[in-house]
Parts: C-alpha cells; sequence; structure tokens
C-alpha cells in the first residue's frame, strides 16, 4: 500500500493493533528514517500503551503495558550470535505482541508464522508500505488489508 502521511501509516497500525493477539509477532524493515519508529509509536498508542514510546535502539528490548504487553525491539547493533543468545523466543511465544525494528538482521531467529512490513521512502511524506505474512493467520490478515486498502 501507499502512506501518503504519518496519519494514514497511523491507520494502519492502528488497524494492527485491533487485530495482534498474545504471541503476535511483526517484524518492521526499511532504511534510516522509513518509519519503523513513527509506525511503533503509533501501535503502541492504540494497543493502549500511555507514556512516551521511544527507540529501543540502545537498550534491545523495551516492554510496555497495554492491552497486551508490547515487547519493542530493536535489533539493529545486534549480531546474529548476540540476538540468539537474547533468547528471544521467550517473548515471541510469550503473553504479549513483538515489534522486532530490523527483523530481517534476524531472519532465521524469527518464529515461522509472522508479519512483515517493509517501509521504504518514496518521498518526504510518502511510503510505500509492503505487508507480507508468513503462516496462515498472517496471510489471512494481509489478505483484509488488500481488502481494505487495496
Ligand atoms: N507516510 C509516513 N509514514 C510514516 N512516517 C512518516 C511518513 N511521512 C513522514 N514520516 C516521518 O518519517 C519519520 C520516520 O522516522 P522513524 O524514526 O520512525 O524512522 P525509522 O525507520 O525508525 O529510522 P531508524 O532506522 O533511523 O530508527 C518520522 O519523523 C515520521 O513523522
Ligand atoms: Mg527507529
Amino acid at each position: 500500500m501507499i502512506s501518503s502521511s504519518l496519519e494514514q501509516t497511523e491507520a494502519l497500525a492502528a488497524w494492527l493493533a485491533n487485530k495482534v493477539q498474545p504471541g503476535t509477532v511483526i517484524g518492521l524493515d526499511g532504511d534510516l528514517g522509513a518509519g519503523k519508529t513513527a509506525f511503533s509509536q503509533k501501535f503502541a498508542k492504540h494497543l493502549g500503551v500511555s507514556g512516551v514510546v521511544n527507540s529501543p535502539t540502545f537498550t534491545i528490548i523495551k516492554e510496555y503495558e497495554g492491552r497486551l504487553p508490547l515487547y519493542h525491539m530493536d535489533v539493529y547493533r545486534l549480531s546474529l550470535d548476540e540476538a540468539d543468545e537474547l533468547g528471544l523466543d521467550e517473548y515471541f511465544f510469550g503473553e504479549g505482541v513483538c515489534l522486532v525494528e530490523w527483523s530481517r538482521l534476524i531472519t532465521e531467529l524469527l518464529p515461522a508464522a509472522y508479519l512483515h512490513i517493509l517501509i521504504e521512502t518514496m518521498d518526504e511524506s510518502q511510503r510505500t508500505i509492503t505487508i507480507t505474512g508468513h503462516g496462515e493467520l498472517y496471510d489471512k490478515w494481509c489478505r483484509e488489508l488488500k481488502e481494505k486498502w487495496g
């Protein structure tokens, strides 16, 4: 889909925040400044998280309480070995929702079922957002999204 503004990206984040359930994993990729953290902040807001959601670049994993626990991760600075040592499965298969910025760097460590979101910058306010469902449930979400947003 094409997002022409932060508000349109927020609409997608809101739709997904309403959909997620315990154990949902969403991988986020895109260049510097594409909008991974902006998406995460809007997603957190619509999940009912109060307070500030920052980029977890230096803390790697930050936990928030919303309708469900939210685990916000940024694996940009990690090697695959370091990421492996974090025991991410505990989060991926836990009671909360995982948002993983730079998920493509740890593709091998992701669960078989997850939703992937790629944000590409077209110009200052326009983004191409490509959503891919891995697994039956996320595939279904993609079909619903396609119906809603074309
Ligand atoms: N359509 C859009 N969707 C999302 N963000 C947008 C859009 N248009 C403009 N923006 C702006 O783009 C910026 C994205 O910055 P953000 O920090 O979210 O990027 P990032 O992908 O997390 O980058 P980094 O990898 O450096 O952490 C924000 O300032 C946001 O307001
Ligand atoms: Mg970021």
